[in-house]
């Protein structure tokens, strides 16, 4: 078995536009092994959002994946039946976008969009995705007794705990969290992710952190990749992008922000 969780090998995404097709992933190659978390930076606009749609296989027109392979688990994930790939999205890839908060449905209380995910995936009775609910929002820390709230009870860092927890009550081996705090205030931001760094521990899968925060990301992830229009210019450990990194591009996105202090979360992989 590989250690590799995922291997994105030489993917191409097109933009298919009336003036033209347009590339906006180029020959892209990386890997994210069992248990690591790994960081995705690059300005807006690079192509980051674009790789995450291509692994789920939710790229929509006028996207197009050209070619490459994307092996989730030694397999294919461009080559699945769509069938196939149902069963593997959500249950065994998760995924949090920065909209996320805003994908709960406001008029379901939360402990039946709790039920409707889990019983989709893994057909659970209403009282064990009950349990579910309330151990998953025991983990994110928020009060079980809110379980039956409605969305609009929650401030907005909630709600994107709440998605998590709902991604998380899956347990899939790895989680794509693309921009998954950007929306929130930077200590919301912070707390967020440093469960998401300790549940990882816990049940140890695989992350795909995408931002366009180096700090934020040198502080959470184990290996980093930066991207420059379409193109993976850099992936390394965290400590040679961040103290010596190999591109001029990687230099210049570390000195463009600003640096909020802050411990290395992430440590080792086990
Ligand atoms: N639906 C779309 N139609 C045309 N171009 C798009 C579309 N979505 C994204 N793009 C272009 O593809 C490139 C990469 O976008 P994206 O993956 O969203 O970047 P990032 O997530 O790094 O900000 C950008 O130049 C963007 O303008
Ligand atoms: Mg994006």
């Amino acid at each position: 078995m590989s250690n590799d969780l995922l291997e994105i090998r030489n993917l191409n995404v097109d933009y298919l536009l009336d003036k033209g097709e347009f590339r906006a992933v180029m020959d892209v190659t990386l890997s994210i092994g069992r248990g690591e978390l790994f960081g995705l930076a690059g300005e807006s606009g690079c192509g980051k959002s674009t790789i995450a749609y291509a692994i789920t296989r939710l790229s929509k027109p006028p996207a197009w994946v050209a070619s490459g392979e994307i092996l989730f688990d030694g397999q294919n994930l461009l080559e699945l039946p769509q069938g196939e790939m149902q069963k593997i999205r959500w249950k065994r890839i998760g995924m949090v976008f920065q909209s996320a908060m805003n994908s709960l449905n406001p008029l379901m209380r939360i402990d039946a969009q709790f039920h409707d995910v889990l019983h989709r995936h893994t057909g659970c009775s209403k009282s064990q995705s009950r349990q579910q609910a309330e151990a998953m929002f025991k983990l994110v820390g928020i009060p079980i007794n809110r379980v039956c709230d409605y969305p609009h009870q929650f401030s907005g860092g909630m709600r994107q705990r709440i998605v998590i927890a709902i991604c998380l009550a899956l347990r899939p081996e790895l989680i794509i969290m693309d921009e998954p705090t950007t929306a929130l205030d930077v200590v919301v931001q912070r707390e967020i992710l440093e469960q998401v760094v300790d549940l990882q521990r816990t049940y140890g899968f695989s992350v795909l952190f995408i931002t366009h925060d180096l700090h934020l990301m040198a502080q959470l992830c184990h290996r980093i990749g930066v991207m420059l229009k379409g193109e993976l210019v850099e992936v390394g450990d965290v400590r040679q992008v961040s103290q010596a990194p190999a591109h001029d591009y990687t230099r210049k996105l570390w000195n463009a922000m600003p640096q909020l202090p802050g411990r290395h979360l992430a440590g080792a992989i086990a």
